[in-house]
C-alpha cells in the first residue's frame, strides 16, 4: 500500500464545499492582486504569532531572499547556516551574493549553537538558523552569539508554523523570519506562498515596495522590486486554513506517535528474527 505524506486530493475532498465558495468570494469581486483578503491574512498571522509585521510572498525562497536583502547582507559577506535543510536555504544567500557557512547539526537536526562562535569571520553578517521540522533552534544561545558579534539573525522558518519554543512562536525570535504556504507544509494554500514577520518597521517598509515593483501607489516607482506578491486567491484559502491549523497539527502529531508504535514493534519482529537466524 501506498500511504501519500500529504494527501492533497482527500483533503480537497473534505474542504470542497469551503474551498470554493472562499474561491467564488474573491472571483465575484473582480480584483485578484494585494486586495483586503491578503491584509486580512497578514494581519491574522500577525495575530497568530505575536509578530508586529507580516507581508505575504509568492514564496518562503522569496521570503529569504528578501530578508536577506532588506538586512543589507551582499556580495563577499558571511552568511552562517544549517547544512540540513532544503536547497532554499542556501540558494537564497548565494542569489544575493553572499557565501554560506555551515555549522553542522546537533541531535535534534538543527544547527548546533555551540560550534557557532568557531565558524564567524571578519565577514560574517548574519546567522540563519532553520527550524528543522518545526522544531526550534536553540534561539537562546543563538540570539547570546548574535548580540555578542553584532549579527543579524534570519530565522528560516519555513517549516515552522505553529511551533513554539518557551511560548514565543517561531519567527518571532529575530530580525525577520521567512515562511513558506507551499502544498506540503502545515499552512498551505493553493499552490506557492509565503510570508515575512518582523518586527521592525524598516524592513517591513522595504520589503513592501520591493514585493510590488517597487511602485508606491499605481505610477510612481520608487526602488527597483520584483513581483512577488502572494495571490488573493491564495490568501483567502490560507486565512480558511488558518483557522484549522491546530487540527492539522494535531492530526500529524497523531500520525508521527502512530509510525513510532509501528516501527517500534518492527523493531522487535526484527531482533525476534535475527535472534531465530542465529540458533
Ligand atoms: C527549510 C525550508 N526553507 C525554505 C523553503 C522554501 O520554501 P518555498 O518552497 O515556499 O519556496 C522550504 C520549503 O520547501 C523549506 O523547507
Amino acid at each position: 500500500m501506498k500511504v501519500e505524506i500529504i494527501d492533497l486530493k482527500k483533503r480537497f475532498k473534505i474542504e470542497k464545499v469551503q474551498i470554493l465558495k472562499h474561491i467564488k468570494k474573491v472571483l465575484n469581486k473582480g480584483n485578484l492582486i494585494l486586495t483586503s483578503e491578503v491584509s486580512d491574512f497578514e494581519n491574522s498571522i500577525c495575530k497568530y504569532t505575536g509578530s508586529k509585521y507580516c507581508l505575504g510572498l509568492n514564496s518562503g525562497t522569496d521570503a529569504l531572499m528578501m530578508s536577506l536583502w532588506s538586512l543589507g547582507i551582499k556580495k563577499g559577506d558571511e552568511v552562517i547556516t544549517s547544512p540540513v535543510s532544503f536547497i532554499a536555504s542556501v540558494s537564497s544567500i548565494i542569489h544575493i551574493g553572499a557565501k554560506p557557512v555551515f555549522v553542522d547539526i546537533g541531535y535534534d537536526l538543527n544547527m548546533n549553537a555551540d560550534l557557532i562562535e568557531k565558524a564567524i569571520t571578519k565577514k560574517t553578517k548574519a546567522i540563519m538558523p532553520v527550524h528543522w521540522t518545526g522544531r526550534i533552534c536553540d534561539m537562546d544561545k543563538i540570539c547570546k552569539i548574535a548580540k555578542k558579534y553584532n549579527l543579524k539573525i534570519i530565522e528560516d522558518s519555513a517549516q515552522g508554523m505553529g511551533s513554539y519554543f518557551k511560548k514565543k512562536h517561531a519567527g518571532t525570535f529575530s530580525d525577520i523570519a521567512a515562511f513558506s504556504a507551499h502544498p506540503l507544509k502545515n499552512l498551505n494554500g493553493l499552490g506557492d506562498g509565503g510570508f515575512v514577520l518582523t518586527n521592525k518597521k524598516f524592513l517591513y517598509d522595504k520589503i513592501k515596495l520591493f514585493r510590488n515593483h517597487g511602485l508606491k501607489g499605481r505610477d510612481n516607482v520608487e526602488t527597483i522590486g520584483v513581483n512577488s506578491r502572494l495571490d488573493s486567491l491564495n490568501a483567502e484559502v490560507l486565512s480558511f486554513r488558518l483557522k484549522k491549523l491546530k487540527s492539522v497539527i494535531n492530526q500529524r502529531q497523531k500520525n508521527i506517535n502512530l509510525y513510532r508504535k509501528l516501527i517500534k514493534k518492527l523493531k522487535l519482529l526484527m531482533k525476534l528474527i535475527i535472534k531465530k537466524m542465529q540458533m
